[in-house]
């Protein structure tokens, strides 16, 4: 990867571009207009939004402030855990791209998984939502469909769909790295995405991280960014200040030596969202 136009291949052969704007925590209105405006103005092609970060119709307006083109913005959304199922998903989707303006999306992920805390059927629900997304991308409305926050066991009940999925996007971050998900997917052709690579923050002060970012005069946001880019993962750092979406942007002008990979890769657990996927009660 040279560039944030640079991409990775789906397993469908979609070309997905190689760093996502985050939107999550971003506020609906002038905030999220202005953020992804200006993303895209510095080169970011590849827009991560959902239907529960409830600024769904600023993202869209952003998008046609750029002046780009539709076909050269990737944009993914998630239908909120609220709409699991068939019918729920198909009306969350015709929502979705509504509220963006699109037409179609470029890629749909299941939010979070139906687990077995909350139903004994589980299973059953992520099926159907599944059932529905797979109609959508067979329709031609959306370009790759995909999950979001699926552990091994979520992601084993899903695989003997007629397609499978492409992407899992995760809590990934230097200390949770997810490790049996991470190399699951990798043999399974799912490409895994970054939510909140920077740990939403909280990775920005770790003296491990700003001695290595140090040596290569680096900041620690862009440490972590490149950091997943060499595992093969691929980050969605958020931030509605531009010096910072220009920084982030910045992490093609170095590479993290092997060593530096493997101090970052076996760091112990350093604070992250707490969010377990069998566990949260939303
Ligand atoms: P802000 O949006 O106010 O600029 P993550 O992508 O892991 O969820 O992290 C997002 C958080 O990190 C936001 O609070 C964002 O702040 C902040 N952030 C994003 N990029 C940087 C950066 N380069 N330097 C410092 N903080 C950053």
């Amino acid at each position: 990867m040279k560039t944030l136009q640079d991409s990775f291949v789906l397993n469908n052969g979609v070309k997905i571009p190689c760093v996502g704007f985050g939107t999550w925590q971003t506020p609906d209105g002038e905030t999220a207009v202005a953020a992804v405006r200006e993303a895209l103005g510095v080169g970011y092609r590849h827009i991560d939004t959902a239907a529960a970060y409830g600024n769904e119709v600023s993202v869209g307006e952003g998008i046609r402030a750029s002046g780009l083109a539709r076909s050269e913005v990737f944009v993914t959304s998630k239908p909120w855990n609220t709409e699991r199922g068939y019918d729920k998903t198909m009306a969350a989707f015709e929502k979705t791209v509504s509220d963006l303006g699109l037409d179609y999306l470029d890629l749909y992920l299941i939010h979070w998984p139906a687990a077995a805390n909350q139903f004994e059927n589980w299973q059953d629900i992520n099926l159907s939502t599944w059932k529905a997304m797979t109609e959508l991308y067979k329709a031609g409305r959306i370009r790759a469909i995909g999950v979001s926050n699926f552990l091994l066991h979520h992601l084993q009940a899903l695989m003997e769909s007629e397609v499978q999925p492409m992407v899992n996007q995760i809590e990934f971050h230097p200390g949770q790295m997810q490790e049996e998900t991470l190399q699951y997917c990798k043999e399974h052709g799912i490409l895994v995405e970054a939510w909140s690579p920077l740990g939403t923050g909280r990775m920005l002060n770790n003296e491990t991280l700003k001695t290595i970012a140090g040596k290569y005069k680096k900041s620690v946001a862009q440490l972590c960014i490149r950091w997943c880019l060499q595992n093969g993962v691929l980050p969605l750092p958020k931030s509605v200040t531009p010096s910072r979406i220009k920084e982030n942007a910045a992490v093609f002008d170095f590479e993290i030596t092997a060593e530096d990979m493997s101090a970052i890769n076996s760091m112990a657990y350093c604070g992250g969202s707490g969010l377990h996927p069998d566990k949260i009660d939303f």
